[in-house]
């Protein structure tokens, strides 16, 4: 056993410091690049609206919830389990969240490695000049078609998060966050701007943010919880373990009120970003778009180099962008990693170095299939490999992992017990009654329904 690894888990130097570690890992290729798709899938603004309504009362809640297992255990979520219900099956949710950290961290790194090939092709002018549709739509599918190139950018994404997380919590994540998230959130803003300025913005604005309750079903619902526990980070142990980083003296309910409210900000303005541009640049009513456009898993990569070439300033603003992308990746795959790991390190005794490269590894060859599902090579199954695995890791695991971490609090620590976890730092909880509520029956007893309704319209 190596002692020094239990030393070496270290805490966030303040609150601040905490938000902006956990808003690096919630803020990232699921604010910026999945939330347009889903938006794009599922109607337009009655999407944003759902999502809206399951960050409060769903992500919220969960997210609370996590960060009282991981501070009150001080340890990873399969730690936590064993530790407040020692000899109970509950352990089995923080492996569950182990596998399923290890499945998204693996396509997750395939679209974080398009970033680092866009990064590339700004800096050799790839996007110089006016950048329309159709150039930057076939750009895409020639880039994502291309295995070499996308299995290297893959590789030195696993490559530098591994390397990261191999130094530990305080010399990793910290430092990274705390310098580049707000620099991040600039330049959004600038590109929002830049956007609903653009002519013909303004019917991709009513398509984002009007809601046409016409378009509501299920599915809605299901992709929207589902992207809530996504982009939150939720349902996999992630901010469990990031809140066992937490001190006795900081307030969870404002650091998840911080987190929460700077992630769907984020996930706002990358809209107001994109869909004002793609509607400027194609053209169509919210109805064409909604009846003849094809949203792919390409699309913010689409979206993106059309808005930069109608920047003042374009090529470096390009170059900022697709570096300050990648780092909000890489926060958020240091985040994935960081789970599997501090399991290993923590409970089997594993060397911190060790067990990011072994982790790392599998991640890396799992990955390969949804870097190569993007461009002609088909899987398994004829449908795009990377979008199954998002549909079943990114929205089913996660959704049930969270419930079951609801459940858990509410039928196994008990809510009053934790509520003392969360009253620790923060005297005045008020909202205790509705957050009693909602983990004990709202967030599960939606999500379960959600999940069962679109298992029986699918299957039956
Ligand atoms: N929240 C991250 C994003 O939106 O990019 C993705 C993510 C990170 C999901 C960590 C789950 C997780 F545990």
């Amino acid at each position: 056993m190596e002692s020094q690894d239990i030393f070496d888990r270290g805490n966030w130097g303040s609150k601040v410091a905490f938000v902006f570690a956990a808003s690096g890992s919630a803020i990232g290729l699921g604010s910026i690049w999945r939330f347009p798709i889903m938006v794009g899938l599922n109607g337009g603004a009655i999407f944003v609206l759902c999502y809206l309504l399951s960050v409060f009362f769903i992500g919220l809640t969960v997210l609370l919830a996590e960060l009282a297992i991981g501070r009150h255990s001080q340890k990873n979520l399969v730690g936590a389990m064993k530790l407040i219900k020692p000899g109970t099956p509950w352990k089995g949710v923080g492996y569950m969240g182990i596998i399923t950290g290890v499945f998204i961290l693996s396509y997750y790194s395939v679209v974080a490695g398009w970033a680092v090939g866009y990064l590339y092709k700004t800096i050799t002018g790839a996007f110089r000049g006016e950048v329309t549709w159709q150039a930057s739509d076939s750009l895409f599918r020639s880039f994502a078609a291309d295995p070499l190139a996308v299995v290297i950018c893959l590789f030195i994404i696993i490559v530098i998060t591994t390397f990261v997380i191999s130094k530990g919590v305080k010399g990793g994540i910290e430092r990274w966050s705390k310098i580049l998230m707000p620099v991040l959130f600039a330049l959004i803003i600038i590109l929002s701007i830049r956007a609903v300025t653009l002519p013909g913005s303004g019917t991709g604005l009513t398509f984002y943010l009007k809601p046409d309750f016409s378009g509501f079903n299920l599915n809605v619902l299901f992709y929207a919880v589902g992207q809530a526990f996504f982009s939150l980070s939720l349902g996999m142990g992630t901010m469990t373990v990031y809140g066992s980083y937490i001190t006795k003296k900081e307030n969870l309910v404002s650091s998840a009120g911080w987190v929460c409210f700077s992630t769907t900000l984020v996930a706002l303005l990358a809209g107001i970003i994109i869909f004002p541009t793609l509607f400027h640049s194609l053209q169509l009513t919210p109805e064409q778009f909604k009846q003849e456009f094809e949203v792919s898993t390409g699309l913010m990569f689409q979206a993106f180099p059309i808005i930069i070439s109608k920047m003042p300033g374009g090529y470096i603003f390009g170059i900022m962008f697709f570096i300050l992308l990648l780092i909000a990746a890489l926060t958020s795959t240091i985040s994935m990693l960081e789970v599997p790991t501090s399991y290993l390190v923590d409970e089997k005794k594993w060397k911190r170095k060790n067990a990011a490269i072994v982790i790392g590894s599998i991640a890396f060859v799992l990955g390969i299939p949804s870097a190569l599902s993007n461009g002609g090579v088909r899987f398994l199954t004829k449908a795009n490999f990377m979008v199954i695995m998002d549909l079943v890791f990114g929205n089913i695991m996660l959704a049930v992992g969270g419930v079951l971490i609801c459940l858990f609090i509410a039928y196994s620590w008990k809510v009053r017990n934790s509520l003392k976890e969360i009253s620790i730092g923060s005297k005045s909880y008020k909202l205790t009654a509705l957050w009693a509520f909602n983990i004990k029956y709202l967030a599960p007893a939606a999500v379960i329904l959600i999940i069962v309704f679109i298992v029986i319209k699918n299957i039956l």
